[in-house]
């Protein structure tokens, strides 16, 4: 084990919850396992329930961690050594007192908040009463941080009494994703792209998260939040703020995220007549995906008949500054779409004049860069085909970083976690990038509550309701699926 790896007791609260248990500990066990974690570092899970450790253990793996292809069950037992279960209710502040009594309060102490949100603020306040929030300790809220722009500030003012900014890790885990952050890379690693990333060459830029998931059980949580609260005021704009922001001068937290902040801030804010003309809401009913039938949403687990809360959204955003004015962003999401998968499309505007005979399907001068599960770059571009014509046909440039790197990847959490232990802030949001984010998005909510805006039924396993391809066909551009 490299030997200036930092020291640290880990709370976890929420600990019999699916993230936990799904997502943290499988991160965890392996940033233990391949020694990029201090091995004395310790995990306190918290629970309501009365367990013993060895039972903690046992119940975790049963429930997510030995359906996992790659944990290895003696690695697993050896791992577990670090893990410490404490019942507790995190409402009562005489808990607490134990609980400090465990930790070592001369090392870094972290404390990640995966619980309901309506546990952050008594969390925060019983921490504080147990003074447990020294200048030792980090805070990590997971999401949704709020439902709107003051419930968010209403958070994080109440966090911001017992913790400064440089100690809140919000997480965002899409920021984690090692294709996310191979963004900034390709940006700002090379000249290539630099020139012509901009309005003078750039026709429009297209960011797909689809899902061919539905709600799960998690209709309980998901009908009170929808897709834009649950996946376009965070993900899709922090993937927004990657491909538009300008070049940072350097990798410092505060640095990158002023730039990702000034691209929030210059997002044209929505009036009630362009959540109507630019923004498609959108719930499915039932289908097939993946050759499966499945259900609508109406019908999931815990989800009211007549609900009209959106499993999917599409919009068009424009950024008002030199280097974007001008240029569509269309940003999409939805459950149930007809695949998994991430993607981000660069139409390169077209050439100013044709000698070559062309057809529509001709579609050439655009990037497309996949963040999951592929994570390839791929560079679309007309070429002659071969014979005595002129005719040109689509040819791409493909290239797959999973064959171009071997070496092991890491999980989003896994990276968020070990930089929350690096006490690095670079992929963590600022208060300020959320609060740009719920203002931006809050009058297409707001509008939508106020008409009582019924949402565009689609098919499960389609590409979600048809006034979404409307959207970019009025601009005299179509999602990429519908080309290829
Ligand atoms: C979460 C949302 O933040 O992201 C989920 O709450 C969604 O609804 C998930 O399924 C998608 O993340 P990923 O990493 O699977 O694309």
């Amino acid at each position: 084990m490299p030997d200036d790896l930092q020291i640290f007791d880990l709370v976890l609260f929420g600990g019999t919850g699916d993230l936990v248990t799904r997502k943290l500990l499988p991160a965890l066990y392996h940033a233990y396992s391949h020694q990029t974690i201090n091995q004395n570092g310790r995990f306190f899970v918290i629970g309501r329930r009365e367990m013993s450790k060895e039972e903690y253990c046992t119940f975790a793996y049963d429930k997510a961690i030995k359906a996992k292809e790659n944990i290895d069950l003696e690695k697993w037992n050896k791992f577990c050594n670090q893990i410490h279960y404490y019942k507790m209710d995190a409402n009562n502040e005489a808990d607490y007192n134990g609980l400090g009594k465990l930790l070592n309060q001369e090392i870094t102490n972290i404390f990640y908040l995966s619980t309901d949100p309506g546990l952050f603020k008594p969390i925060c306040q019983n921490l504080a009463k147990a003074k447990l929030n020294t200048a030792h300790s980090r805070i990590v809220l997971e999401k949704p941080l709020g439902h709107n722009l003051a419930t968010s500030n209403d958070i994080n003012d109440f966090v911001a009494k017992f913790f400064t900014e440089q100690q809140i890790y919000r997480i965002d885990h899409y920021l984690g994703k090692e294709s996310v952050q191979n963004l900034m890379a390709i940006r700002f690693g090379n000249t290539l792209f630099e020139a012509l990333w901009r309005r003078q060459w750039i026709s429009s830029i297209q960011i797909t998260i689809a899902e061919s998931l539905g709600v799960g059980s998690r209709g309980e949580f998901y009908d009170t939040t929808g897709a834009l609260r649950d996946m376009l005021q965070n993900h899709l704009l922090q993937l927004l703020c990657i491909v538009a922001m300008e070049p940072p001068f350097s990798l410092d937290a505060d640095t990158i995220r002023n730039e990702k902040l000034k691209v929030l801030q210059s997002l044209k804010p929505f009036t009630e007549e362009t959540v109507l003309s630019n923004v498609i809401r959108g719930q499915y009913k039932a289908g097939t995906v993946n050759n499966e039938e499945v259900a609508g949403y109406a019908d999931e687990e815990n989800i009211p008949e007549d609900s009209k809360t959106e499993t999917y959204v599409a919009l068009k955003a424009e950024i008002q500054n030199w280097r974007w004015a001008g240029v569509p962003f269309y940003l999409r999401t939805g459950k149930r779409l007809n695949k998994q998968m991430a993607e981000i499309v660069i139409q390169f505007k077209d050439i100013p004049c044709k000698i070559f005979p062309l057809n529509a399907n001709n579609f050439a001068n655009r990037l497309i860069i996949k963040l999951q599960p592929d994570e390839t770059v791929q560079l679309y571009f007309l070429a002659k085909q071969p014979g005595d014509t002129n005719d040109l046909r689509p040819v791409y440039l493909d290239l797959d970083f999973h064959k171009m790197f071997t070496t092991r990847r890491t999980d989003g959490y896994e990276r968020l976690l070990l930089d929350i232990i690096r006490g690095k802030l670079t992929l963590f949001v600022r208060r300020d990038e959320q609060e740009a984010a719920w203002k931006w998005v809050e009058p297409i909510l707001d509008t939508w509550k106020r008409l009582n805006f019924t949402p565009k039924v689609y098919t499960a396993g389609s590409w979600g309701p048809s006034l979404a391809s409307a959207l970019l066909a009025r601009d005299g551009e179509s999602w990429h699926e519908e080309l290829i």
